[in-house]
């Protein structure tokens, strides 16, 4: 049977595009974001050593727009290429999927009453490339992957109660793929941010701390909100905080924490990182 190896929760803001390919790393605005990442990537070389990645994230508008949107849909193709979004940051290069993983994590979904998408071709945008990216700089990918998109895009959302059943479902979903295969969750989105109306800057740093102890000890903390309260708690963009709630579940019941981060602003958004193990 795979092995669930751990869980790795971070923001994702275009700018790291540019930061990449511009070569800022260490330039003061960045060195905070980048550092953070040097520990996960020595405890992906050394401790975790996926395979495999499930990566939880939200797409914005490049593989479904308004006119179709799914609450949740899942990768089954060959190879996820990237696409220009806009935001006119280059392209990284096609990433390999891992189609039995998918279709096993289909069937058991559905099994569980989740009705998904399932898409035998999809492009990804900035949330799926960018933290693949820093886990991986030089961009070779030595992973295959299965996308699992949840809708944050357009009401309604599913709720975070939602979101945490689904994370729990894929953890027994992956812990049950018959195959010697290390497998890594990956969620991206949030922490608090909005970038547009009224309250466009806003960041809430005292529920974002909160919220990542919570990860820890209290997982189910955060299902007591409703989407608009999450909205109102984090901002429009920070309910993509949801693919934290989600890969959180994945995890099981108990967690070690081997690492986090937390720095204001990368962008407009307050950007967090965690590495979790399962425990117990
Ligand atoms: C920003 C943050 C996001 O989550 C996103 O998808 C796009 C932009 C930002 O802070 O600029
Ligand atoms: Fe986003």
């Amino acid at each position: 049977m795979a092995t669930l190896v751990g869980g790795i929760t971070t923001s994702h803001v275009p700018a790291i595009g540019r930061a990449i390919a511009q070569g800022l790393q260490n330039e003061p605005y960045w060195k905070p974001f980048f550092d953070g990442f040097v520990p996960v990537r020595r405890w992906l070389h050394d401790t975790a050593r996926p395979d495999v990645v499930v990566v939880v994230y939200n797409d914005h508008g490049l593989n479904f727009f308004l006119d179709k949107m799914p609450t949740f849909a899942v990768g089954a193709a060959p190879e996820y290429l990237n696409a220009d979004e806009g935001w006119g940051i280059p392209q990284v290069p096609a990433f390999r999927g891992e189609q039995d993983l998918s279709w096993h994590l289909i069937e058991s979904l559905v099994a569980d009453e989740f009705d998904l998408t399932t898409c035998q071709e999809m492009v990804v945008d900035h949330a799926f490339t960018l933290p693949m990216a820093l886990l991986w700089p030089d961009q070779a990918w030595p992973v295959r992957v299965v996308p699992v998109c949840i809708n944050t895009v357009q009401l309604p959302l599913p709720s975070a109660r939602r979101c945490y059943a689904l994370g729990e479902a894929i953890g027994r979903a992956v812990r049950r793929w018959p195959a010697d295969q290390r497998v890594l969750v990956l969620g991206t989105g949030g922490l608090s941010h909005q970038l547009d109306g009224a309250r466009a800057g806003f960041i809430n740093k005292d529920f974002d701390l909160r919220f990542m102890d919570s990860l820890v000890n209290d997982p189910r903390w955060a299902t007591q909100y409703s989407t608009h309260e999450l909205v109102e708690h984090t901002g429009t963009q920070g309910v993509e905080l949801l693919m934290w709630l989600a890969t959180r579940a994945a995890l099981g019941e108990h967690v070690r924490e081997v690492h986090r981060n937390y720095h204001i602003p990368i962008s407009n958004t307050a950007s967090g990182l965690m590495v979790l193990e399962p425990a117990g």
